[in-house]
C-alpha cells in the first residue's frame, strides 16, 4: 500500500508537491485546478490528499494518512498524538497580536480578541493576566477590528500586507512558525519505505 500524505491546501502543498517531483515522483492526474481529492504517483509508491490545515493532524493521528505536512500554528492549536519529525523550513510566518496603532491594552479592562486560534490566543492573554472575551472566527480575521467586532486579533502574519492594507499593526509577536512533517506513530514502525522517504525529505 502506498505511503499516504495529508497536505494542507494552498501554497505549502504546492511547495511539497514540487519536492515530490524533485524526488522523482510523478502525479499524472494532479493539476492545481483539479477537483480530484486523492492523487497517486505513477509507481503507486506514494499518494497525497489535500485538506483544510486543522484536519491534517486529525488524519495523521487516526492513521488515515501516514504523514502530514502542516504549520506549527496548527499543531499548537490542535494538539495531536503524532510524532513531529522534521522542521521543513517552508511556510514561514509569525503568530502575532495586531490592532490599530492607537489601541492600548489596559490590564484592568476586558478586551475583545478575535482569532482563528482561540487556544493560542487565550493562553497568551492568560499569561499576561489580561481579561479577555474570545471570539472565534473562521477567516479574514483582520475584519474584526476594522468593523468594530474586536479590539485586537491573534493571527498569522507572513508578508504583513493584509495588516497594512487594513491599517493594522503588529503589537506583539508570540512565536515563529514553519511547516512540520508529522507521522502516525504506528506507521513509523510498520510502514515499508517510510523512514527512507523521510530521510530523502530531510536531505532536500
Ligand atoms: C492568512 C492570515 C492572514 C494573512 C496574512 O490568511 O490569517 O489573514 O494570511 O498574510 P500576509 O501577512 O502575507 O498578508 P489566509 O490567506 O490563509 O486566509 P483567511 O483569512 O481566510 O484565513
Amino acid at each position: 500500500m502506498s505511503i499516504r500524505f495529508a497536505l494542507a491546501k494552498g501554497r505549502v502543498a504546492n511547495q511539497v508537491i514540487d519536492v515530490f517531483e524533485k524526488l522523482g515522483y510523478v502525479f499524472p492526474d494532479y493539476s492545481k485546478d483539479s477537483r480530484k481529492l486523492v492523487f497517486t504517483d505513477k509507481t503507486g509508491e506514494i499518494s497525497f490528499f489535500l485538506v483544510k490545515s486543522p484536519d491534517v493532524p486529525v488524519y495523521v493521528e487516526k492513521g488515515t494518512a501516514d504523514v502530514g505536512i502542516v504549520g506549527r500554528d496548527i499543531l499548537l492549536e490542535h494538539p495531536a498524538d503524532v510524532y513531529e519529525l522534521l522542521n521543513l523550513d517552508i511556510g514561514k510566518c509569525r503568530m502575532c497580536v495586531a490592532a490599530y496603532p492607537e489601541t492600548s491594552f489596559n490590564y484592568d479592562t476586558k478586551i475583545v480578541v478575535a482569532s482563528k486560534y482561540p487556544k493560542i490566543a487565550q493562553d497568551y492573554f492568560n499569561g499576561l493576566d489580561q481579561p479577555t472575551e474570545m471570539i472565534y472566527l473562521g477567516g479574514s480575521v483582520e475584519l474584526a477590528p476594522v468593523l468594530g467586532l474586536a479590539d485586537c486579533i491573534v493571527d498569522i502574519v507572513e508578508t504583513g500586507n493584509t495588516l497594512k492594507e487594513n491599517g493594522l499593526v503588529v503589537k506583539d509577536v508570540l512565536f515563529d512558525i514553519s511547516s512540520r512533517l508529522i507521522v502516525n506513530k504506528v506507521s513509523l514502525k510498520t510502514k515499508e519505505g517510510l523512514l527512507e522517504l523521510i530521510e530523502k525529505f530531510e536531505k532536500i
